[in-house]
């Protein structure tokens, strides 16, 4: 071990700073006190920007699942033809969620590393012989590193039918992507707070336009928790129909003040900062990436090792000798690909200790010289860009 502090750069959970950690860290308060409509009115507003929206963001104290599934549950009734795109396990997610409310479900499939293409989705909604209710995507497929042009296909919903609701699941990457629900023609976009947003896990976000709290009102499937009605009308009161997580709420608070401070265009440049220097040093260092750089996450970074050996002995090295913890793959990618997240609480100068490492690993284990070489590589695109 060479290091005395860990460096968590996975995507997701990310580092909580230490500005947030004190914010959660105040005295409780009862949760039907008008401290805490104080808290979460705060709470409610001070996402809007985030989110791109006019609208207060619904807070729902559970992780981001429930706010895939809230999403489906309020806008869709189990008669509803829906389409979701699924290109990595957390499209997968909505499909297994729209399984089990037994949906009409069509599923579009896109290969896992590459983005959807707007024209081919539109065209597989067209082939159906049903009015489509809802379309669902994700925005960074997080167990691939892509991000979806869900701009380009939120436009191409509404030219083609402007009734179809477009739902996108944002968990890892909002809080570091330039989002606005109105001009990128979004109905509902959902996130969770332990990535981009820098909080701990345990919060999910609810973000929706008029049109769809409306819908929101009429759909009848069942649902109770998830109700956001119900949560639409305590938000308007200024709290929660249950008991939320308190130091949370202050934590998004904290959070909201944080981004203000530094300004949201200024947050989400960072990301793209790191994205192309940790890019960059992979491709300096002979790691190939999943994922073509035109469609590439702010946030989250897929690479590819030689072989399985050397998978395990980078991700294995990374733990145990410089305290680095990366993730590896999820589903069919499972062994195939690491995946180093870069996002929230994070600076480009954070990501120098895992590149060094990278170097230090790849050089005794492919017995090639790489030091000093991804570190040039990342630098030369810090320097030219900060
Ligand atoms: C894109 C995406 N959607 C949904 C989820 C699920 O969120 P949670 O694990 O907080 O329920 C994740 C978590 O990694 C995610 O990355």
């Amino acid at each position: 071990m060479y290091t005395h502090h860990s460096l968590l750069l996975t995507p997701g959970p990310t580092p909580v700073p230490l500005a947030i950690q004190n914010a959660m860290n105040l005295p409780m308060v009862g949760h039907r006190s008008a401290d805490f409509e104080a808290i979460a009115q705060q709470a409610f507003s001070g996402l809007k920007a985030t989110f791109g929206t006019p609208n207060d963001v619904i807070i729902l104290t559970s992780s981001g699942t429930s706010a895939l599934e809230a999403s489906m549950r309020n806008l869709v009734n189990p008669e509803d033809h829906i389409v979701v795109i699924v290109s990595g396990a957390f499209g997968a997610r909505f499909q297994q969620i729209a399984e089990k409310y037994a949906h009409h479900l069509h599923v579009f499939n896109v290969e896992w590393g590459k983005a959807f293409n707007t024209d081919d989705v539109l065209a597989f909604i067209q082939s159906l012989d049903y009015p489509i209710k809802a379309v669902f995507t994700q925005y960074c497929e997080t167990s691939t590193s892509v991000l979806h042009p869900v701009a380009e296909l939120g436009h191409a919903l509404k030219a083609y039918n402007a009734s179809i609701f477009f739902v996108v699941d944002g968990v890892s990457c909002i809080g570091a992507v330039d989002v606005d629900m109105t001009r990128d023609a979004i109905d509902v976009l959902v996130a969770g707070s332990q990535k981009a947003m820098m909080l701990p896990p345990g919060l999910a976000f609810v973000a929706y336009n008029d049109r769809a709290r409306t819908r929101f009102k009429e759909v009848d499937s069942p649902s109770f928790y998830l109700n956001l009605s119900k949560h639409l009308s305590s938000l308007e009161a200024h709290t929660t129909p249950y008991t939320p997580n308190v130091p949370a709420f202050r934590g998004v608070v904290q959070y909201a003040k944080m981004i203000e401070a530094e300004g949201l265009a200024h947050v989400v440049q960072r990301h793209y900062v790191i994205r192309d220097a940790v890019r960059h040093a992979l491709k300096a260092l002979q790691l190939d990436l999943l994922v073509a750089d035109d469609v590439a996450s702010p946030t989250v970074t897929a690479f590819i090792p030689l072989d399985a050996d050397e998978l395990v002995t980078i991700k294995e090295q990374l733990a145990k000798t410089f305290n680095i913890s990366i993730a590896g793959g999820q589903g069919q990618l499972k062994g195939h690909i690491l995946r180093v997240g870069h996002m929230g609480f994070i600076s480009p100068f954070d990501l120098l200790p895992f590149v060094a490492a990278l170097e230090v690993i790849l050089t005794n284990y492919r017995k090639k010289h790489y030091i000093g070489k991804g570190i040039t590589a990342f630098m030369e695109v810090v320097h030219h860009d900060l």
